[in-house]
Parts: C-alpha cells; structure tokens; sequence
C-alpha cells in the first residue's frame, strides 16, 4: 500500500467557518425539497446596483482582464481614499491602502503581517467566526473579552485593562457588530484609542458593516473619535455588505504605510491582485450614487425593528434591539434543560439543530461566537420569510417541554 503524508499541525485545529457550514447545510436541505426558512445567511439578500455590474461589464468589454497591481488599480485605491475622507475625515495616500479579495484576506493579512508566535490579539466576545481562526493561523493566541447583553455587549474597560500584557500586539473591534448589531459608544472608542496609544497596541476596526445602521448618523469607527490614534489603528473594509457584492470579494485596508507594505508583500506571494473587473466594480459601488445603499438600509432597519418587536413579545426570549448590521441575536438559554421528546436540549448547537430538523428554520448557533446563551438570526431575507421564521420558531419553542 501507498504510504501517505499526514497534513500539517496547523490545520489539525482549524475548524471550517461554521456559519458557511450552516448555510450549505440549509442550502442543500432546500436543493432536496425541504421547506426551509434560512435565517443564516450572512449576505445581503438584494441583488448588486445595476451601476456596478455595468462597471464590471464595461471592464470586460474593454479588456480589462489582466493582473493588476497586487494592493489595486489606482482608480480603486482612489475610491477608497475618498470614502475614508468623506466618512472619517481621514486622510490615506494610496500606499497606505490596499486593495484584496474581500475583508476577510485583509485581516489575514493583517494578522500574518503583526503577529509572532505567541503574540496576543485582544477579541471581544460575542466575536466574528473567522477571528480566532485568523489570528491562530498566523501563531496569535486570541485572548477573549466578555461582554453582556445588559450592557449592550459594550467593552468593560477595567475587564480590558486586565486582559493587557506586554504580548497583547492589537484588539479587534467590530462595530456595528456581527452578530449581536451593537454599535460601540464614541466614548468607549476614544477611551480604548487612549489605551492603545499608552500601551502599545494596534486596534483593528473590522468596518465591513459601517454603513449599516440604524440611528441615522453616518458611518464612525475609532478615529472618528481619536484621529490622533491614526499610527495605531488598522482599518480593514471591504464592498461585500454594503453594496451587496458578497460574490465579487473585494475588501480594501488603510494603516500605517510599513504594514500596507507588508500586507502587499504578503499578497504579492499568495493571491497577487484581487480579480481586476471586481476592483472596477468595487470602484464604481465606492464612488458612484449611494442612494441604493440608503434603501438597504432603510429595508434592514424595518426588518431588524420587526424581528426585535416578535422575539421580545416571545415568552422566556431576551434580545438587545439592533443597532446596526443585518443580524439579531436573541438569548434563548432559558429553554436549555427543556426536552424535545427525548432530546434535552442542553446549548445553542442542540437548538440550532432542533430548529432546523422540527421547525425547518436555519440559524447559527452562539457558541460558533463564542456565546453559548444565543442564537443568532440574520434578517438579510424578505420581511414575509421573517415572519414565517418567526412564526414556526415561537411554535417550536412552545413545544419544548
Ligand atoms: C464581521 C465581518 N468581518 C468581515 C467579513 C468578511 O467579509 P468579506 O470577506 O466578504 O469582505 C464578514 C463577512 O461575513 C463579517 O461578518
């Protein structure tokens, strides 16, 4: 017999994103024929503007299908500086900026660029999936911070003060949040701006949901607050939420001119440029009309008041109101103990599971963000979806017994 090689020791922990895990899951139950309500989905449900696909079309048509420069086309890089002027006030030259396939290969390369083995990575709890992922492929070691419900899931300074060490190397922020919606206060951003002046520590402000929020104002992160913190903070972004390109992956970083270089070191040596007709996308959706981003927003937020208002009503349920993103995040742990027929449900992966084999309703489970108590519920679906959901969850919760 062949004699074959293990795989590496770095994969033997990882484990495959599980909110991706869930959707396939309910994707392939629908492709069988089951009636499934799928409020897993992390993706807008709304089609990309018209203007951008003509952007990408027009791309197409006039050749532009060759490599690029790895961190993107000026013209991208352009768009992006404009946006982070026009939203933060903040002033990028294009080699503070670069340009990757999607937000999520710019924390990667984030993370491979700042971290040594050992070094520590400051992660609020309820946190984005990838995150600890992320951070232990590149040797970190993810050093999480609770939050609660009660309190808006805000950052406990003291409790962050106490996680500090001379490893911690950054923090990452996310705000509006997936999956809990939560928006952080500017006084709580300009406080952790102090910190990690003081202390020596990079903030990374994960903006890929800024401009999805409900309060009216327009998008913040950190230097909104603290622009003094600019050689401190690293802002990864990208076009996925915003303007409903989940598909295209085109996600975009700004910080420090040496790390943009590492980052685009780091690139050069795996994906090289993002795909060239997605960057001129991604410049149109930047710099274009912006109107079609206010009816998302405007779509999510009556969704979001309308799954708060059923989940509140809801015997036993307790739920923060969404402040942003496309997600709510509702504390189902009094129902842990109860019994489907003979099955007690003991966390959130056994109801996520009982939901989906009894109620035909996909959602993700809260310990995939590390918080056991919750399950999550995307509201990036047609209002009509929402309430069907809703209605069989309400019936299946009123079966356990
Ligand atoms: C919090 C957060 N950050 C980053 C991303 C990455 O998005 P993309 O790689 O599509 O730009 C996501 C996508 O789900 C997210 O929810």
């Amino acid at each position: 017999m062949a004699k074959v090689p293990s795989l590496a020791d770095r994969v033997k922990n990882l484990k495959p994103s599980p909110t991706l895990a869930v959707d396939a899951k309910a994707k392939a139950l629908k492709a069988q024929g089951e009636d499934i309500v799928n409020l897993s989905a992390g993706e807008p449900d709304f089609d990309t503007p018209d203007h951008v696909k003509e952007a990408a079309i027009q791309a197409i048509r006039d050749g532009f299908t060759k490599y690029t420069a790895v961190g993107g086309i000026p013209e991208l890089k352009d768009a992006i500086a404009a946006k982070l002027k026009r939203d933060y006030g903040m002033e990028y030259a294009p080699e503070q900026i670069v340009a990757s396939t999607g937000g999520k290969q710019c924390l990667y390369n984030i993370a491979q660029a700042i971290l040594n083995p050992g070094d520590e990575v400051i992660v609020p709890v309820p946190y984005w999936v990838s995150y600890p992922a992320i951070i232990e492929l590149a040797g970190g070691i993810p050093i999480y911070l609770e939050s609660r419900a009660e309190e808006n899931f805000a950052i406990d300074m003291d409790l962050l003060r106490s996680k500090i060490t001379d490893r911690t190397k950054a923090m990452i922020l996310n705000s509006p949040s997936n999956p809990t919606g939560a928006v952080y206060s500017g006084e709580d951003l300009q406080a952790i701006a102090e910190l990690a002046m003081e202390r020596g520590f990079f903030v990374i402000t994960d903006d890929i949901y800024d401009e999805i929020r409900f309060d009216g104002k327009g998008p913040e992160n950190i230097l909104t607050f603290s622009p003094e913190a600019k050689e401190n903070v690293i802002i990864a972004n990208g076009v996925s939420k915003t303007y409903a390109m989940t598909g295209w992956r085109i996600g975009y970083m700004a910080g420090p001119a040496d790390l943009v270089k590492a980052c685009t070191k780091i690139q050069s040596q795996s994906t090289s440029n993002p795909n060239s007709i997605a960057q001129k996308a991604a410049a149109a959706a930047l710099a274009g009309p912006q109107e079609c981003v206010k009816t998302m927003v405007g779509a999510f937020k009556e969704r979001g008041t309308y799954m708060f208002n059923r989940l509140e009503a809801m015997d036993g349920i307790k739920c923060v109101p969404p402040q942003g993103a496309f997600y709510v995040f509702p504390d189902v742990s009094a129902y842990y103990g109860k019994k489907a027929g003979d099955k007690a449900i003991s966390g959130s992966l056994d109801m996520a599971d009982y939901l989906l084999e009894t109620a035909k309703i996909a959602c993700v489970p809260g310990i995939a963000f590390g918080a056991d108590q919750f399950i999550r519920f995307s509201y990036a679906t047609d209002i009509k979806v929402l309430e069907e959901g809703l209605n069989r969850f309400e019936k299946a919760l009123s079966e356990l017994g």
